[in-house]
């Protein structure tokens, strides 16, 4: 017995020391933590349990089966944050790059199964170059059955990846199919293949910074949803993150003590917005007041700012905020705003999350740029978000609801539940001048009649009343009285059922 605990403590000993020492430093030099530090940030204190640490690659080929190293580059298990269980696996760079053979492809598909059947969410601490290149088809294979497990998991539990250092193949793919990305500023980096293919195939020089930084993702391509200065603050953002999310599609958003009275007056927004309908204000300000202790978690915050995808709580209870942003771009719905919100509603409604949605939008962006780009399919994505939604919805316009961004932007018709509108709201096919100028084209050079039609469609569509009369909004509420109605309504709204005809799955416009 002495004998074996000795051993167990030899292999145990040899499985936590990773790459070794010199590499340990060189991580810690990068300003990267250990994939074990990683984790014990990551869950609660002490509540890790690990499986597979003895696991080692089976490979021969290139000298691989001198170098062999028990755990094989990625550590796996359990653990809990505050209390709720989540399975993780963390990818160790000091071994053979953190990259994926067969055997470590294993370890990660064994936490992928139990994640999914205890339906509990899955966090991936990604640190990695991908496949492992001697082991050829193999890690290729490895590979693809970690990404069957991830689209099999989709929309069942919440899968986050969190990217910890520089990341090519698998380790962006990976990721790729998850719901959210957390990227690490200056030391993480995803790309298919990095600066140095990049130079043979396409002789363009460029940084791993240029290709695949934490800026580029936040801000261009959008593949990241949210990124932070260092490995610590990172781990204890998702911890925040992981907060807010249910552990899976059916036990609806975790409960959390709150004690910020659901029937607060929120006067102060009497004065938000404007009286020149042309005049900015920012929409982060209106849902701060209203929701709990002003807690929002923003998804893809630096990326089509004129659109905030946030979550946040209600009476202790997460919901999604959607609201058009009239600081950017006067709030209008683009491709990138449209894909961005059309993506977060999906994930409330796949995980049961109720959406409220603030409306202040001009419309659709006019212009070349936008309608070569496909903003009509763009926009549709958003469009058919919201239409396919059974989580409750709850719309309340704040000002301008303009043409079929009015449609889109979880309006009456495609299925929000309650509508409500400040009297600040202005509902309309578009903008006055604009309506005018169209519908009178050939009174354009005279300016009294112009503007004096102006004033005439103004009275007449220009605020919520028109809207009020048909029942397209529910009520047009003091914005004093948004957050008490908010909460109350979302506690009606909770016996929500909806029932969509059978299908294998919808055909959204991707
Ligand atoms: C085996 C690897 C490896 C890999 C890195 N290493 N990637 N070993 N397989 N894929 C090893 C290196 O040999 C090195 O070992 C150590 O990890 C650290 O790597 P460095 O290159 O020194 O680090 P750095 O300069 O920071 O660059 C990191 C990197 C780069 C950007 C990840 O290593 C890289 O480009 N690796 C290859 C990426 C790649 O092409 N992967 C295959 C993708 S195909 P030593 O012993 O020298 O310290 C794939 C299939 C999935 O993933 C298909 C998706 C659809």
């Amino acid at each position: 017995m002495r004998q074996v605990l000795d051993e167990l403590q030899r292999r145990r000993a040899r499985a936590e020391a990773g790459g070794g020492e010199q590499r340990i430093a060189a991580q810690h030099a990068r300003g990267k933590l250990t994939a074990r530090e990683r984790i014990d940030l990551l869950l609660d204190e002490g509540s890790f349990e690990e499986f597979d640490m003895l696991v080692e690659h089976r490979s021969t080929a290139f000298g691989m089966d001198k170098t062999k190293i028990p755990g094989d580059g990625v550590v796996t298990g359990w653990g809990t944050i505050n209390g709720r269980t989540v399975f993780v696996f963390s990818k160790d760079f000091t071994v053979f790059g953190g990259s994926l053979s067969e055997a470590h492809a294993g370890k990660i598909t064994k936490v992928q199964d139990l994640a999914l059947k205890m339906r509990a969410p899955i966090i991936g601490l990604y640190d990695a170059g991908g496949a492992r290149i001697q082991e050829g088809v193999a890690a290729l294979g490895g590979y693809a059955e970690v990404f069957r497990r991830n689209v099999e998991a989709s929309g069942v539990i919440p899968q986050i990846s969190v990217i910890m250092g520089p990341c090519a193949g698998g380790d962006v793919y990976s990721p790729a199919m998850t719901d959210f990305i957390v990227m690490v500023r200056d030391t993480s980096y995803m790309f298919v293949t990095g600066p140095d293919v990049v130079k043979t195939v396409t002789n363009e020089t460029v940084t791993a910074e240029e290709l695949g930084g934490a800026r580029i993702h936040t801000t261009k391509s959008s593949i990241a949803d949210v990124a932070f200065d260092n490995d610590l603050e990172a781990l204890l953002q998702v911890r925040r993150l992981v907060d807010f999310l249910p552990a899976n599609n059916t036990d609806g958003p975790p409960q959390w003590p709150s004690f910020d009275d659901v029937a607060r007056g929120t006067a102060s927004l009497e004065t938000l917005v404007p009286e020149n309908p042309n005049k900015p204000y920012d929409i982060k300000e209106a849902i701060e007041k209203i929701v709990d202790e002003g807690d929002i978690f923003e998804i893809q915050g630096a990326f089509a700012k004129n659109i905030v995808t946030a979550f946040a709580r209600i009476d202790g209870r997460t919901i999604g905020v959607v609201a058009n942003q009239p600081m950017v771009l006067a709030g209008v719905l683009d491709s990138d705003a449209s894909r961005k919100a059309a993506r977060f509603v999906r994930f409330c409604d796949a995980f049961e999350i109720p959406i409220l949605t603030f409306v202040d939008v001009p419309g659709f962006l006019p212009g070349t740029a936008q309608e070569q780009g496909g903003l009509i399919k763009h926009g549709a994505k958003l469009l058919f978000a919201y239409a396919q939604c059974t989580v409750p919805l709850v719309t309340i316009i704040t000002r301008k609801a303009f043409g079929g961004a009015y449609d889109v932007m979880a309006s009456k018709h495609i299925g929000a539940d309650v509508n409500y509108a400040w009297p600040t709201a202005q509902i309309a096919v578009m903008g006055a001048k604009g309506a005018v100028e169209i519908i009178f084209r050939k009174d354009v050079g005279d300016a009294d009649k112009i503007t004096e039609l102006t004033r005439d469609y103004e009275a007449r569509f220009l605020s919520p009343f028109v809207a009020a009369e048909r029942g397209y909004v529910d009520e047009v509420i003091m914005p004093r009285d948004t957050r008490r109605l908010v909460a109350r309504t979302l506690a009606m709204l909770r016996a929500k059922k909806s029932e969509r005809p059978w299908r294998k799955h919808d055909n959204i416009p991707l």
